[in-house]
C-alpha cells in the first residue's frame, strides 16, 4: 500500500471509517462491484417521513481510497433529501476528501454509485412494496 499518496483526510476515513455496518430494516440497498478489481461497496439507507436520509451505512471491500470514499459518502448523504443525496457524484466525493490520487479516482465511483442505487431501490420499493432490490449488477451477491 502506497500510503504516501493519500492525504490525511483520506487516511483518517480509512483508519476510522464512519457508519460501517448494515441497516436491518433499510428502505433502500445499493450494491456496486468493480469488475476490473473485484472490489465492492454496499450501502443501506433509511429514509424518514420528510424524505431525508436519516441513516446511511456501508460495507466495502477495496483499497483505502474506496473505504474512505464510502465512509465520507455516508456523512455527505446523512440528513439530505433524496434529491440532494442523488446529486452526490464521484466528483463530489473526491472533492470532499480533498482530492484522490489520479490512479484512485475510479474508486470513488463505487460509493457514489452504491448510494445512487440505494436511492433508486427506495424509490422502486415505494412504488412496489413487494419489490426485493434494484442493486443487481455484475458481482452482486
Ligand atoms: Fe479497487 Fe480502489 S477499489 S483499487
Amino acid at each position: 500500500m502506497a500510503a504516501f499518496c493519500y492525504n490525511e483526510r483520506i487516511l483518517d476515513h480509512f483508519r476510522s471509517p464512519r457508519n460501517v455496518g448494515e441497516i436491518a430494516d433499510a428502505d433502500g440497498v445499493g450494491h456496486v462491484g468493480d469488475p476490473d478489481c473485484g472490489d465492492y461497496v454496499r450501502m443501506w439507507i433509511k429514509v424518514d417521513a420528510d424524505q431525508r436520509l436519516s441513516d446511511v451505512k456501508f460495507r466495502c471491500r477495496g483499497c483505502p481510497a474506496a473505504v474512505a470514499c464510502a465512509s465520507i459518502t455516508t456523512e455527505l448523504a446523512t440528513g439530505k433529501t433524496l434529491d440532494e443525496a442523488s446529486e452526490i457524484t464521484d466528483e463530489v466525493v473526491g472533492e470532499a476528501l480533498g482530492g484522490l490520487p489520479e490512479d484512485k479516482r475510479h474508486c470513488s465511483n463505487l460509493a457514489a454509485d452504491a448510494l445512487y442505487r440505494a436511492i433508486l431501490d427506495h424509490i422502486v420499493r415505494s412504488c412496489d412494496p413487494g419489490h426485493k432490490r434494484v442493486d443487481a449488477r455484475e458481482g452482486a451477491e
